[in-house]
């Protein structure tokens, strides 16, 4: 037994099965879902950035309207849950800290009451009416406030990832270094702004309670509503017809997830909270503002012998996070000698969170960025530089790659773009316009599930297959991917699957972050099916009647619905068929994939690299992003329209973290002074570049059994470093803030 020897749907550009769904407008999102009786909750935010609430005088509220206001004095005690990322399967807050526990305040905006009333409109006013009154102190926001208080953790990232590490002797290579750069890269905090901003619904029947939550995990979420709640997980029912993008946002589960469901108890009846944009930006965490010191030794050939990198980031008052921005750029070259460090200060901010590539994107544009200023150091051309620092092994360990690809990727994007050859010295004008190029690297880490990943499928008697799994799809299109998964594995043509997710009565899979999603969901689905397609073998080679009685089932395979021996194609047994004379009405299969990939034995990384032509107008200020292109290695690719997609936005969040995204605190308070779409900068059409993209194809034999490596956020990496290195090579300018603003080239 074995999948079909030609793999027939998976790699295809396969529209999304959910397209018609989404682009009619019949997709229901959470804050959609009827739901009769339902009340409405209005989060009310702090006014300052630290101190206490002293009071809250809700009487106003109430007579408004408001059916019942909660505050921390009446709202229930949670249980005390500690954070932990989503993708290992279990509880996953995003802070340590949960609000309207106490007087406490941390954070500007942190809730201290919820407002709830029958409609919506009743709610949000009845909310404008509640009135607080604090003991206020100083609140510090902003990293170079608190620059003095700065202290070195033993671990970041929910304790995890220890602070400092290293190979090597970074100092010995600095003092024989004949080429050295010593440079600092700052970077504004960003937030969260998927187009469906986070929302919960919860209504209870008796003792158990079903959660419609706008999440990247539902099983995530219903262990963190769980946990906090102090009831059984088989209590808690979650369902995600649709999310509208997560990034990150969606990956941990923030105060509100929890509240819905704590305040639907109390009240005896269903609520729904939403919060608006303003609130995305206190309740789903952020990217820390921070900065990254990079130190590059390289001998004189442009071999970089050490790299020195510290990141110094604020975190919140009550957990030591900080994005992972070392691990990446600790990798992605060879170089031998390493000094990595994260540094925090604790700031009035809500505990940061993933945010697209959290950490690689903003290490790799510090190491990319300090790369270009190497290569003008020592005279060398940017895409030679790297070349020669291609990291043929994981350079931590000396192990080997699962797979590779780098070098072919760096080829065939400066092919593309054409760079062939030196990049000009001086840029090219046209106009008013100077025309500069960048490059940069990409590279994402293959992570792997700490809990085995299941599917359940289910092959009926007219030959229609079912699928089941516990994920959800935000944006990516798994759903369509498992399709084509499935319908390779078990042999059933496209239009006669269906596939069931969001809701976590379905077999358990982990939280969809760090890129892990179509790797772990498509093992599970594969493994699921590849059971399914056994049995239905057993079953025909054990019957007489079947033309293949008797058949070895390693000569099997399943394709189009029927049973065939490989080297025998006309001799058929359809499954409808074998299943109708056992008189069986389906038959079905779970499957559990644990990865067998074992990080001591081999490096995994996905590779790839991206090309920007960006035109500056210096008298303006103005810049554009006119081209960019990136190849990437992402081991297979599932489905072609669907993984371009995903690469396309991508690219164009690296021209936003390089041009665009940064929030700005208000010193006097703690308050995000941007926290509107308005502010907040993201690319609209007008920004958005020629894009060529193109895949590298690299056979991964470890990762997992189709080979996925994952490329959710690859495409974002390197991205912002090729747009910011192509704005210095047009200027001569050394812009060492992100985002990039017109008043830094004035
Ligand atoms: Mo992704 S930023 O790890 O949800």
């Amino acid at each position: 037994m074995s999948a079909p020897a030609a793999a027939q749907l998976v790699g295809r550009g396969i529209d999304r099965v959910d397209g018609r769904a989404k682009v009619t407008g019949s997709a229901r999102y959470t804050a959609e879902i009827p739901m009769p009786n339902a009340a409405y909750c209005v989060l009310v935010g702090a006014e300052i950035g630290s101190g206490t609430v002293t009071s809250i005088d809700t009487s106003a509220a109430l007579k408004s309207g408001a059916v019942a206001v909660f505050t921390h004095e009446n709202l229930p005690k949670v249980a005390k849950v500690p954070i932990f990322p989503s993708a290992y399967g279990g509880p996953a807050p995003g802070q340590s800290f949960f609000p309207m526990q106490g007087t406490t305040i941390h954070y500007f905006g942190q809730p201290i009451a919820v407002v709830v009333a029958d409609t919506f409109e009743v709610a949000q006013q009845a909310a404008r009416l509640i009135e607080a009154t604090y003991l206020a102190e100083p609140a510090m926001v902003r990293l170079d406030d608190g620059r003095d208080r700065q202290y070195q953790p033993d671990k970041v990232f929910c304790g995890l990832v220890p602070a400092t590490q290293s190979r090597g002797d970074f100092q010995a290579a600095a003092t024989q270094a004949v080429h050295t750069v010593d440079t600092t890269y700052h970077f504004a905090a960003n937030h969260h702004n998927p187009i469906e901003c986070s929302a919960t619904a919860a209504m209870w029947d008796g003792d158990s309670v079903t959660v419609y939550d706008s999440t990247q995990g539902i099983v995530a979420s219903q262990l963190t509503i769980a946990a906090y709640l102090g009831i059984s997980p088989g209590k808690v029912r979650v369902v995600a017809d649709y999310v509208g993008g997560g990034f990150g946002g969606k990956a941990m589960m923030w105060p509100h997830v929890t509240l819905a469901p704590l305040i639907a108890r109390e009240l005896g009846r269903p609520v729904r909270v939403v919060l608006n944009r303003e609130q995305m930006f206190y309740g789903t965490g952020l990217r820390e503002e921070q900065e990254q010191r990079i130190t590059l030794a390289a001998d004189a050939d442009g071999r970089i012998r050490g790299l020195r990198h510290h990141k110094l980031s604020v975190t919140s008052q009550f957990d030591d996070w900080a994005e992972l921005s070392l691990e990446v750029a600790g990798k992605a070259y060879g170089i031998p000698n390493w000094d990595g460090r994260y540094r925090l200060i604790k700031g009035n901010i809500m505990t940061p969170t993933f945010m697209r590539g959290p950490g690689e994107t903003s290490g790799m544009v510090a190491l990319e960025c300090a790369i270009d200023e190497l290569a003008d150091e020592i005279g060398l051309d940017p895409v030679e530089l790297r070349r020669r620092n291609h990291a043929a092994v994981d350079p931590q360990t000396g192990n080997p790659w699962t797979s590779d690809g780098y070098l072919e990727c760096l080829k065939q994007a400066a092919e593309r773009f054409g760079w062939t050859g030196e990049r000009p010295k001086t840029p090219r004008v046209d106009g008013n316009w100077r025309i500069g190029w960048g490059v940069g690297t990409a590279g994402y880490p293959v992570y792997l599930p700490g809990q085995p990943q299941r599917a359940h499928a289910r092959l009926f008697a007219d030959g229609s297959l079912v699928v089941q799994a516990a994920t959800q799809d935000f944006g990516t299109g798994i759903a369509t991917a498992m399709t084509q998964v499935a319908g390779d594995a078990v042999g059933v043509p496209f239009d006669r699957i269906r596939i069931d997710i969001g809701t976590t009565e379905y077999p358990n899979i982990a939280a969809a972050v760090g890129s892990m999603g179509a790797g772990m969901i498509s093992a599970a689905v594969h493994t699921a099916c590849i059971e399914l397609l056994a049995q239905v073998i057993d079953l025909a080679i054990a019957d007489d009647k079947s033309p293949l009685h008797g058949y070895d089932p390693h000569l099997l395979e399943g394709v189009d619905g029927r049973l065939r021996p490989k080297a025998e194609p006309t001799l058929v047994d359809s499954y409808a068929d074998v299943l109708g004379r056992r008189g069986l009405t389906d038959i079905e299969a779970i499957g559990s994939w644990r990865p067998s990939a074992d990080p001591t034995r081999h490096g995994m990384m996905s590779f790839g690299a991206q090309f920007a032509e960006v035109a500056v107008d210096p008298e303006l200020g103005l810049i554009r992003v006119r081209r960019m292109v990136g190849a990437f290695a992402p081991g297979r690719v599932l489905n072609a329209k669907l993984a371009r997609s995903q690469v396309l936005g991508g690219l164009n969040w690296g021209l936003s973290q390089a041009l665009m995204e940064g929030t700005i605190a208000d010193p006097r308070d703690g308050r995000w002074s941007n926290s509107s779409l308005l502010e907040y900068l993201v690319p609209v059409n007008a920004d958005a570049p020629e894009v060529d993209i193109s895949f590298i194809e690299v056979d991964d034999p470890f990762i997992n059994p189709l080979g996925v490596k994952g490329l959710g956020e690859l495409g974002m990496v390197g991205a912002a470093a090729a747009v910011i290195n192509a704005v210095h090579h047009a200027t001569g300018h050394r812009i060492r803030e992100i985002p990039l603003r017109l008043e830094h080239l004035l």
